[in-house]
């Protein structure tokens, strides 16, 4: 049993400004922080701390070991991730004014130039056991979708950033699909009826809920309450920690309680990707909650 990630890896420089700059204008920033982003990389964070082998599959720039070094710390396998010499690293530029208004630039770089004959190998060893996470931020979604699915894998797609044509095109050979609740607006408001196993959708401090459509079931699990300072990767590290809670056989009540015990730690704590909390500091909070 292992999670392969077909996932983004960024570099997220964050800003701080008075304000926003507007057409034309130059501004110094207050402060600068770098840290590890990227929906992928977030996600094989919070799966490969929540327990499981996780082996991400990818690409970067040949510079920024720091960021490789971070992922294997972590336990990520990063054998499955090219290191390019004509692409930089994927990275956010993120503009953040005084009243935590933000802009966002996003360079994808490697992330948008993955081999996808490479991604074919790779996938030659997944088997019925394992779990494929992929998310829109890189190429080669659809070939690692239907690697997966013909060996028999569980395929999770988390359809951010959105975008319905993506969504579509690996629709068939997705068996759970992940979104926030506004991803699922705009999914819901083409296609009433989506075509998978089940759906994961989670509405920020409101909780979050799983829809088996093979069976018709609806569990529901309420987000924890906590004071959040910066909700930056929530989202991928519920997947991460879900997806790694059925990969290590979690009923899918209990992996949503996992899940949202971590995004729930997660968003106490600035930054992304190098705030994602480990399982011990998940099952220590989660046995605190009265719930
Ligand atoms: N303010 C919050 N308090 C507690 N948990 C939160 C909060 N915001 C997010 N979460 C947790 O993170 C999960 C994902 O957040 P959400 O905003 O739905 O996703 P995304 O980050 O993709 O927008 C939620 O289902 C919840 O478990
Ligand atoms: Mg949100």
């Amino acid at each position: 049993m292992a999670i392969w990630n077909l996932g983004s890896i960024n570099i997220d420089l964050v800003y701080r400004l008075d304000h926003l700059p507007r057409p034309g204008e130059t501004l110094a920033a207050r402060s600068r922080a770098q840290g590890l982003g990227g929906k992928g990389a977030n996600q094989s964070v919070a799966a490969a701390r929540a327990g499981s082998a996780t082996r991400h599959l990818g690409a970067m720039g040949d510079a920024d070991g720091w960021v490789a070094d971070r992922l294997s710390e972590a336990g990520v396998d990063m054998a499955g991730v090219a290191r390019l010499a004509d692409q930089p690293t994927g990275h956010a530029i993120i503009l953040v004014d005084a009243g935590a208004e933000n802009a966002i630039v996003i360079h994808p770089g490697a992330n948008r130039a993955i081999d996808d004959q490479g991604l074919d190998r790779a996938l030659a060893a997944i088997g019925p056991e394992d779990t494929l996470l992929l998310q829109n931020e890189t190429n080669g979604q659809l070939a690692a979708a239907r690697a997966a699915q013909a060996r028999g894998a569980r395929v999770v797609y988390s359809a951010a950033p959105f975008d319905l044509e993506a969504v579509q095109a690996v629709l068939p050979h997705v068996s759970v699909l992940a979104m926030n609740a506004g991803e699922a607006d705009q999914l819901f408001a083409e296609m009433p009826e989506v075509p998978v196993q089940g759906l994961l959708i989670t509405r920020g401090a409101e909780g979050a809920e799983y829809r088996d459509l093979t069976t018709g079931a609806i569990h529901r699990q309420a987000s924890f309450r906590v004071d959040a300072v910066d909700t930056t990767g929530a989202g991928d590290t519920f997947a991460g920690y879900f997806a790694a809670g059925l990969d290590q056989g979690l009923t899918i009540p209990q992996a949503l309680r996992l899940a949202s015990g971590a995004a729930a730690l997660k968003v106490t704590r600035a930054g992304a990707g190098d705030a994602i909390p480990t399982r011990a500091e998940v099952d220590a909070f989660l046995d605190d909650q009265p719930i």
